[in-house]
């Protein structure tokens, strides 16, 4: 599904009708966000957390590769967002316990710069791609489950 926003606000629109739609499983749901710098990830992943409760905003992980956020009263317990961007091997996620945290439905996982770790994101992760149009627009594509 190509969507296409032109503004903050509604990539903050269409990041709430996205994780309201979302159902949680067996396993972690992870949603994988890929596009170039400016794109609108970090936006849209503020815009879940805002969605689902998170008080403390969330503010891109750049330098922290992993920050996790307790939720309330929603069908996951914690949101964990994680920016790959300066990961130079996947080993490093692995080492920061990717196997448990992807195996725990009480997750809901955003990777920004998640094709840099493409070989070990579930099968079922959901891909959202942010195409950068211009300065107010983006094209947001998002894959089926
Ligand atoms: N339609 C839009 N959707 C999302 N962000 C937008 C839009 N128009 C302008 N912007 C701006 O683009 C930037 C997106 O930055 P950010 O979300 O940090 O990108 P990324 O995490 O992909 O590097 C923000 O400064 C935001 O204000
Ligand atoms: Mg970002």
């Amino acid at each position: 599904m190509k969507l296409i926003s032109k503004s903050l606000a509604e990539t903050a629109a269409i990041a709430e009708q996205f994780v309201e739609a979302l159902q949680a499983s067996e396993q972690a749901v992870v949603v994988a966000l890929d596009g170039d710098l400016g794109s609108g990830k970090t936006a849209f992943s503020q815009a879940i957390g805002e969605a689902l409760g998170v008080r403390d905003p969330i503010q891109s992980p750049t330098f922290l590769i992993e920050k996790i956020y307790e939720l309330h009263r929603q069908p996951w317990k914690h949101l964990v967002h994680i920016d790959a961007y300066r990961l130079e091997r996947e080993g490093e996620l692995l080492s920061l316990g990717w196997k448990e945290i992807i195996s725990k439905p009480e997750n809901l996982i955003l990777v920004e710069w998640a094709e840099k770790v493409r070989n070990i994101l579930p099968e079922s992760a959901i891909h959202i791609v942010f195409n950068h149009v211009d300065e107010t627009t983006r094209e947001i594509e998002i894959s089926a489950a």
